[in-house]
């Protein structure tokens, strides 16, 4: 039986991917798609999610718009990566897919309530949707399989030197997803940065030869190009979709159950996930982190996915 899903993401060139992924994985339920702030604006990154499902020709998929910034502080959108409507490189079309007419936490909720097995929440954003929704709907915590996150790091940050971005920008919704004790794991910066995105596995995804193909070899050059100068990465790495393939393929790359701490009030640290992968700290364990990735099985997963799609 195929695992039902929600992504609630921040497109975002890796997002898209994750989308896709999803979408077209034959052990991935995708029930719906939910959108938040952070790589852009809410209206972008929400614009962008319809475009994801425009392009690729995926339908009957459910999107809603979520919160439209961190629970504190401000909201810096990742415009040196993304571009200025947070999905720069390919022209965007307009978007064909509805978007629904509730909230991210509106439709999460609903389809928690309905779904007969719990759900697994896939956000690859910052939580700012899962901490709402779980400060909203105690009563529906059992509902909620696990949360599978790409954010955070065991090692360092990319938006400070200890802060990975999703993290930074709402490191309160960290705090809240922890403590409520839900099923969570950590797809971290430690293990994205092994999915590098080489001129092979962009050749690779341009060969498909659709149009998707041709969108996401778009992206992904445009995703480079930003990543070379930003972070001297040539090669950029797609974090999101390691998300979706883990739940998929759990044999994609292995994982640890650890204590993560996120730091709140570091003037030089906010936004760390402190991980404390020898336990020094003695503390209960609280997640399971993301540690190796089989870097091919990885991307065939990627170039499959495009391919099953328009
Ligand atoms: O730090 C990488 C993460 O931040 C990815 O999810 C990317 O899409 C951005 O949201
Ligand atoms: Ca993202």
């Amino acid at each position: 039986m195929a695992t039902p899903i929600i992504i609630d993401c921040d497109p975002g060139h890796d997002d898209v991917f994750a989308i896709w992924l999803a979408a077209a994985h034959p052990a991935i339920q995708l029930l719906a798609i939910t959108t938040v702030a952070g790589n852009g604006r809410i209206e972008h990154t929400t614009f962008n999610a319809r475009v994801a499902c425009t392009v690729a020709g995926i339908q009957g998929v459910p999107i809603a718009r979520g919160a439209d910034g961190p629970i504190a502080g401000a909201l810096r959108p990742a415009d040196w990566i993304h571009g200025a409507n947070a999905l720069g490189g390919p022209e965007l079309p307009e978007p064909t897919v509805p978007l629904d007419e509730r909230d991210a936490v509106t439709l999460m909720a609903d389809l928690l309530s309905d779904s007969p097995v719990p759900v697994t929440l896939v956000p690859t954003g910052p939580l700012t949707n899962i901490a709402h929704l779980v400060q909203a709907h105690p009563e529906l915590l059992g509902k909620i399989e696990r949360v599978v996150w790409m954010g955070g790091s065991t090692t360092r940050g990319n938006v400070t030197p200890y802060a990975e971005f999703n993290a930074y920008t709402d490191p309160e919704a960290i705090a809240i997803v922890l403590d409520s004790g839900v099923d969570f794991t950590m797809v971290g910066l430690n293990i994205s940065h092994q999915a590098l995105i080489t001129r092979e596995v962009r050749d690779r995804v341009r060969a498909v030869g659709t149009r998707t193909a041709a969108f996401g070899h778009e992206l992904l050059e445009f995703f480079c190009s930003t990543y070379e100068v930003a972070e001297q990465m040539p090669d950029g790495p797609l974090h999101d979709p390691i998300t979706v393939a883990l739940i998929a393929d759990p044999a994609v790359a292995t994982t640890v159950r650890t204590r993560i701490d996120v730091e709140l009030t570091g003037t030089e640290t906010r936004g760390a996930t402190s991980t404390d992968l020898i336990d020094i700290l003695k503390r209960p364990a609280n997640a399971t982190v993301a540690m190796d990735l089989d870097v091919d099985r990885f991307w065939s997963m990627i170039v499959d996915a495009v391919a099953a799609l328009d």
